[in-house]
């Protein structure tokens, strides 16, 4: 078994659909697998210049690979049934393809009530914390139990370890910011965002092959913190990156750049490879700047920053990429 791993270095929405997309499109994967989250992602993908916002339904299934909802994941079925029939209806065939683990979770209906209330995380309101709480008090329900899934589901073990050359990229949601153990608790999300978390879906650490983090050149973060310095340049970025949230349509609060979450985030992820991405959009505003030790760095060009960027993180390979360009 091989496994190739997408993680989000900063607060999710960096792109990791778009970077999932050029991998399956390059590779020879025979599965892909969402491994936290559910509900609450929104991944942006255009395919055949078409755009689509899937949100439990991994990106594998537009290039006809098998693609699992993870034991790590938690599942509101309403969601999922639309999500095929939305794929379906613009000619995106999901036949044999989208399977969920029977141990994945179950968002209830009186999960995403509760949701509703909350007022201070500043959540999507998916009902995601609900049901990993239910979950971790043994109160949960898995996907295996609900008669609706019954031809969707699919055993973890037999489908990666009972059968020979199983290629896995592993697409993560939310991202290392968002984290439950390594973000900024308590603006978190409820699950695992790092590589760590991909492992706990039924791949063993030996498989793991490459680790691609994604990162924009600046920052965002959806929720109740406040995070956004109140300067002009934080709403013209948001302006020209379209910073409104896929599922939400919240907008974004923006901010440079922080240079030391990013290097511990990609240390504690163990990534080899990683895409920056909407260069184009600091581009469009002309600054260059980072946050490193609380200072803020103005590096005055483009070029100044990307060797910055590329030294700082040496044992890397690093890629830039502009929106929605192809890396
Ligand atoms: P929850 O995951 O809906 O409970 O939300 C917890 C926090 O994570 C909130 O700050 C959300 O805005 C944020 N969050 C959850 N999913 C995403 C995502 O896919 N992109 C960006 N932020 C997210
Ligand atoms: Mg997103």
């Amino acid at each position: 078994m091989e496994a190739d791993i997408i993680v989000d270095l900063q607060y999710g929405d960096c792109g990791k659909g778009k970077i999932t997309h050029q991998l399956c499109k390059g590779g020879d994967y025979t599965h892909v697998l969402r491994y936290n989250g559910s509900g609450n992602a929104g991944h942006t993908i255009i395919h055949n210049g078409k755009q689509f916002v899937t949100h439990c339904i991994p990106a594998g299934v537009f290039f006809g690979i098998k693609s699992i909802i993870g034991p790590g994941c938690v599942v509101n079925p309403d969601q999922f049934f639309d999500e095929i029939e939305e794929l379906e209806r613009n000619g995106i065939s999901t036949e044999g393809l989208v399977y969920i683990a029977e141990n994945a979770h179950v968002i209830m209906d009186s999960h995403l009530h509760e949701d509703q209330g909350d007022e201070k995380i500043g959540t999507t309101k998916q009902g995601n914390g609900p049901a990993y709480r239910d979950k971790y008090a043994r109160d949960g329900i898995r996907a295996k139990t609900l008669p609706c899934f019954e031809g969707y589901l699919i055993n973890i073990y037999d489908e990666f370890h009972q059968s020979e050359d199983v290629k896995i990229l592993c697409e993560g949601a939310q991202g290392f910011g968002l984290d439950i153990d390594w973000g900024d608790y308590p603006f978190v999300t409820s699950s695992h965002c790092t590589s760590a978390g991909a492992l706990l879906n039924g791949i063993p650490p030996r498989a793991v092959r490459n680790v691609w983090g994604v990162a924009k050149v600046y920052e965002t973060y959806v929720g109740a913190k406040s995070f956004e310095p109140d300067e002009e340049i934080f709403k013209m970025i948001r302006y020209h990156g379209k910073e409104y949230g896929a599922t939400t349509g919240r907008p974004r609060q923006c901010n440079w750049m922080n240079v030391d979450l990013l290097k511990k985030a990609a240390d504690i992820n163990g990534v080899t490879h990683l895409v920056f991405n909407k260069v184009d959009i600091l581009r469009q505003v002309n600054r260059w700047k980072v946050i490193e030790n609380d200072d803020v760095l103005d590096f005055n060009s483009e070029e100044g920053m990307k060797d910055f960027l590329i030294k700082e993180l040496d044992d890397i390979e690093v890629f830039f990429s502009d929106n929605p360009n192809s890396i």
